[in-house]
């Protein structure tokens, strides 16, 4: 049996989800990042999970350790070796996107694959800095990588046939579920969540409810799994305000206006649960 392998590039929230997620299907993981404390804190989350999930007789002590085994820290990016799969996830910035996606093309095998994890960034955009546009795809997941099943799966204007019939392949193969659509802004998913988050601090701004009152109606009224702020908190504020951004600008329409609210809590430096205070406090 041949070894399966791909890299992550990115150590954050998402890519140690996705190289957890990689992992626990048998693959070899290659997990870059340039900042060392960024791999170190992404091993100690994924161990945490996987004890857990021992913890609920999900997965055997073997099979956490097994897990673990596969997934390599890989501080020097040109260390990450070849693969047919490479996954890019690291910030919002076009600029840091391309410069890595550059860099990690010449360890893209033949045939294989790159992709990037932007939840806003042009699909098309990205793959026109890259040789092979046609192999290049959108494969966006959601936090917390390890539960949600969704896999966004972008199609830029030049990504193949192929690819795309490959990457659905490959999220399924991990235990996902694909949906496939076409490159604009914000895809489907930012699209429709970002101005419900948007409304959602507008009304806070604007007195009509306080924040755990607003949450507790889209969740009990709505069946949302969390209310709109706390969820905003998960993502991060900062990743929210980009996308509005990206929304407002690439759309051209007001109603995608990021609400002042965001903008000073993003400049306050609250951002959700990664800063510890965002629309609540995470102590
Ligand atoms: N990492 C890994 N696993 C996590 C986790 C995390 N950060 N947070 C929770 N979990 C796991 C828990 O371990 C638990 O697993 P077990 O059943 O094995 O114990 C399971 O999720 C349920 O967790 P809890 O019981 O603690 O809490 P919950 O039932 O309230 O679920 C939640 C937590 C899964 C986060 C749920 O509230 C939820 O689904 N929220 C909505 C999340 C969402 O919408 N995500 C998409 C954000 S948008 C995005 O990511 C893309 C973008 O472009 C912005």
């Amino acid at each position: 049996m041949t070894t399966k392998s791909m890299a992550v590039i990115g150590a954050g929230t998402m890519g140690r989800g996705i190289a957890q997620v990689f992992a626990q299907s048998g693959y070899e993981v290659y997990m870059h990042d340039t900042v060392p404390a960024a791999i170190e804190s992404a091993t100690k989350t994924i161990g945490k999970l996987l004890n857990r999930a021992v913890e609920k007789e999900r997965i055997t002590a073997d099979e956490a350790a097994a897990t673990q085994k596969r997934i390599h820290a890989v501080p020097t990016l040109s260390d990450i070796g070849r693969h047919s799969l490479i996954v890019e996830a690291v910030i919002e910035n076009p600029e840091i996107k391309i410069g890595l996606l550059q860099a990690a093309q010449p360890m893209v095998t033949d045939g294989g694959i790159l992709a990037s994890n932007t939840s806003s960034i042009s699909i098309t955009q990205l793959a026109a800095a890259v040789e092979r546009p046609d192999r290049f795809i959108g494969m966006h997941f959601f936090n917390p990588v390890p539960v949600m099943k969704l896999v966004e799966v972008v199609r830029g204007l030049q990504t193949s046939d192929e690819t795309v019939k490959q990457t659905i392949e490959i999220a399924e193969e991990v235990g996902k579920t694909p949906v496939e659509c076409n490159d604009h802004p914000g895809f489907i998913s930012n699209r429709v969540l970002m101005p419900m988050i948007n409304e959602a601090v507008f009304a806070l701004q604007e007195g009509v409810a306080e924040a755990e009152a607003i949450d507790e109606i889209m969740k009990l009224g709505m069946n949302h799994p969390m209310g709109p702020l706390a969820l905003a908190d998960l993502i991060g504020l900062d990743v929210c305000l980009f996308i509005l951004e990206v929304l407002h600008r690439d759309l051209g329409e007001d109603r995608y206006r990021p609400c002042p609210l965001l903008r000073k809590m993003v400049m306050a430096k609250r951002l959700g649960r990664k800063s510890k205070h965002g629309f609540y406090r995470y102590d």
